[in-house]
């Protein structure tokens, strides 16, 4: 009962004026602002960002935002979930200050000409795959970054390459931020937290374990003592083949910093990897540490 009367569904600006009132207001009574990004079909793995946030930060903004300009032609931009009343539900216990919830007009307005492109860390991995998705990420989050001026912005570890391209973007132009970076947030067979999750059927949510048994089988060889990325990378594409109607995108370790392939897991490295089940990509990631 308690928690219901302090829960309250967190005030929603739809408007770039909106919002820079509502945070000019947090910042002249010297709050810390803190931001997190979000397309919306929240899950625990975003509340889980929020809650950090609101921790360090007085005042928490959540932005939800289906960004069209990180989705390619042939993507799931249309079929991405918009789900606003159940979002601001979910959020209400967190009890984030402000939601902004801008429409495809006010953010990007007819004329719009400008992108964010990040070099090196964007490439790799998801940049072989989804050309164009890290510039329509960076610009968005570019944006969100100039229109909030947080003191730092939360991403979640699950999309680690993200967090690196943004990472090196507000590095690159010394935009006043700290990026935090949260902990994948898992379901409890492993499968970590994602808004397409719900795009699976029940068995291919079965099958879909197995992104989580595969990086586990690479930190159990690494435990072991294998430190030959090809051994390790091998092991791991032959456990998602056992998986019925799996196509891998890439399976591999990278330097967490650079995201280029190493040979050998002789430091901590990424592993990561990109699956699509039925049709549904899902991708997935974890430190090996030797
Ligand atoms: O991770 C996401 O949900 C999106 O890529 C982000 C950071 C909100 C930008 O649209």
């Amino acid at each position: 009962m308690i928690r219901a009367m302090q829960d309250r569904v967190p005030q929603l600006v739809t408007t770039i004026a909106g919002l820079r009132e509502a945070v000019a207001a947090a910042r002249r009574a010297g709050q810390r602002i803190g931001l997190v990004p979000t397309m919306g079909a929240l899950h625990e793995g975003h509340l889980s960002l929020v809650r950090a946030a609101k921790r360090e930060c007085p005042c928490a903004v959540v932005s939800i935002y289906v960004n069209p300009s990180q989705f390619g032609p042939k993507e799931d931009l249309a079929a991405y979930p918009r789900t606003l009343d159940a979002d601001l539900a979910a959020l209400s216990a967190c009890r984030p200050d402000w939601v902004f919830a801008p429409s495809n007009q006010e953010m990007y307005g007819r004329d719009h000409a400008t992108w964010v492109e990040v070099g090196s860390v964007a490439q790799p991995l998801e940049g072989v795959f989804r050309p164009g998705h890290f510039r329509g990420v960076t610009t968005v989050v570019l944006k969100l970054l100039n229109l909030v001026q947080p003191d730092a912005a939360y991403f979640g570890q699950k999309d680690f390459q993200q967090a690196c391209v943004v990472g090196r973007m507000v590095a690159d132009l010394n935009v006043p931020v700290t990026i935090r970076v949260g902990p994948t947030v898992r379901e409890p067979d492993g499968l970590a937290m994602s808004s397409r999750n719900r795009y699976l059927s029940p068995a291919a949510r079965q099958r879909a374990v197995v992104l989580w048994k595969s990086l586990q089988l690479a930190r159990r060889l690494v435990e072991q003592g294998e430190r030959r990325a090809e051994t390790i990378l091998a092991g791991m594409r032959e456990l998602v083949a056992t998986a019925e109607d799996v196509q891998i995108d890439y399976v591999a370790l990278a330097d967490p910093q650079t995201l280029q392939p190493v040979e050998a897991v002789s430091r901590p490295t990424l592993a990561a990897l990109a699956v699509r089940i039925e049709g549904t990509r899902l991708i997935d990631n974890c430190l090996l540490e030797p």
